[in-house]
């Protein structure tokens, strides 16, 4: 078998020969002493480019979502979070277990929060009342569409905060993503944000590790916070090397992300699937199979057989997310491979590479 195509998610990107070179060579020093030269260039880099204050290396995105709700609030308060967030999701109910406060999740498809329902959702004074302390939001928005919302849909979001004097949290795990698809920066982006992070692993292709920013005095706490939860490190330079570079030199890259995912939805398209086009699209492709007669498990296993690794999201939708490590070559195997039309795959497909040779693998019927 070729060499699997990994499109489950763009974190299994593997680090660049460049970033394990700079691990190697990297200057540490004890980072929990603040003598890390390689941590304290990689958070004022990263502090300079959102144009926050201060930076705080952790990590993981997990691990900076938690620190920015434990700082923002006490046990008993509440959070206004996305109902399809990672933060409420994907943490271990993290949010209750380490904060003790209590999420208020509302539904949206567009990752911008319905103005009424918001201001319904911010508590009002009241001895039975918890008190809201933190409004969350999550761009690109969700971890299975990669949706980017631009900057001018949150103004009644940043209005409302304002009014109630809630501070506004980002997850912007893919935030990178976000401004290339609307066309700005990071820095617009997020400016009217009180804090907000981003992740170093995904895209951007490091082996670990997240930035989070915000005022001085909320990544000084933060930092305590790091270090209460055993996340503060030592010789971390080594993974603030790779870091640096994430920022520096993998962020123009993206656009190849983006060029390379509507090229699958296209193609994905030709072949009878139905792809999410609802929002700004990013490096997420996320299809809908059950047009083409496909349950999606069924259909994921199928991929894999033809060497296709794809996530199952729900019964009738997968996610293929593009990568470093997928280029515009991978992108043709996988739609060569993957044929559709009339709820089949394609009985035969070339060998990438290998002038033309045809296997010949039975064809495949999409279940009754
Ligand atoms: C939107 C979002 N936020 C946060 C995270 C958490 O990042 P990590 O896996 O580094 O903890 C993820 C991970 O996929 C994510 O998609």
């Amino acid at each position: 078998m070729d060499r699997i195509i990994d499109l489950r998610s763009d974190t299994v990107t593997k680090p660049t020969a460049e970033m394990r070179e700079a691990m190697k060579n990297a200057v540490v020093g004890d980072d929990i002493l603040r003598d890390d030269p390689t941590v304290i260039e990689l958070e004022e880099l990263a502090a300079g480019i959102f144009g926050k204050e201060a930076a705080l290396l952790t990590i993981s995105g997990t691990m900076s979502n938690e620190i920015a709700v434990m700082v923002y609030t006490k046990p008993g308060d509440e959070i206004v979070v996305f109902a399809d967030s990672h933060l409420y999701n994907l943490e271990t109910g993290g949010i209750s277990a380490l904060s003790g406060a209590q999420p208020r999740p509302l539904h949206s498809d567009t990752g911008v929060y319905d103005t009424e329902e918001l201001g319904r959702a911010i508590m009002p004074p009241g001895v039975q009342r918890a008190r809201t302390r933190l409004i969350c939001l999550e761009n690109t928005f969700h971890l299975d569409r990669g949706l980017a919302v631009e900057k001018s849909r949150y103004a009644d979001t940043a209005d409302i905060a304002r009014r109630h004097g809630l501070p506004v949290f980002m997850d912007g795990a893919r935030i990178f993503n976000a401004a290339l698809a609307t066309n700005t920066t990071v820095g617009d982006l997020t400016g009217f944000c009180d804090a907000v992070d981003v992740c170093l692993c995904k895209g951007l292709a490091a082996p670990l590790g997240s930035m989070l920013m915000g005022s001085r005095d909320f990544i000084d706490e933060a930092r305590r916070i790091r270090q209460r939860i055993g996340g503060g490190m030592r010789q971390a330079g080594v993974i603030a090397a790779p870091g640096i570079l994430a920022l520096t030199k993998m962020v123009e890259r993206l656009p190849e992300d983006h060029e390379n995912a509507e090229t699958m939805r296209r193609g994905l398209e030709a072949k009878g699937v139905a792809v999410d086009r609802g929002g700004v699209l990013t490096n997420i492709v996320n299809l809908d199979v059950s047009p083409a007669g496909w349950k999606a498990p069924l259909f994921a296993e199928k991929l894999l057989a033809y060497g296709i690794r794809a996530k199952v999201c729900t019964d009738r939708t997968l996610r293929m997310v593009l990568h470093n490590d997928i280029g515009a070559r991978e992108v043709s195997v996988v739609l060569d491979r993957v044929g559709v039309r009339a709820g089949a795959f394609l009985s035969r497909h070339k060998t990438p590479g290998g002038g033309g040779r045809a296997s010949t693998r039975r064809m495949i019927h999409s279940p009754s």
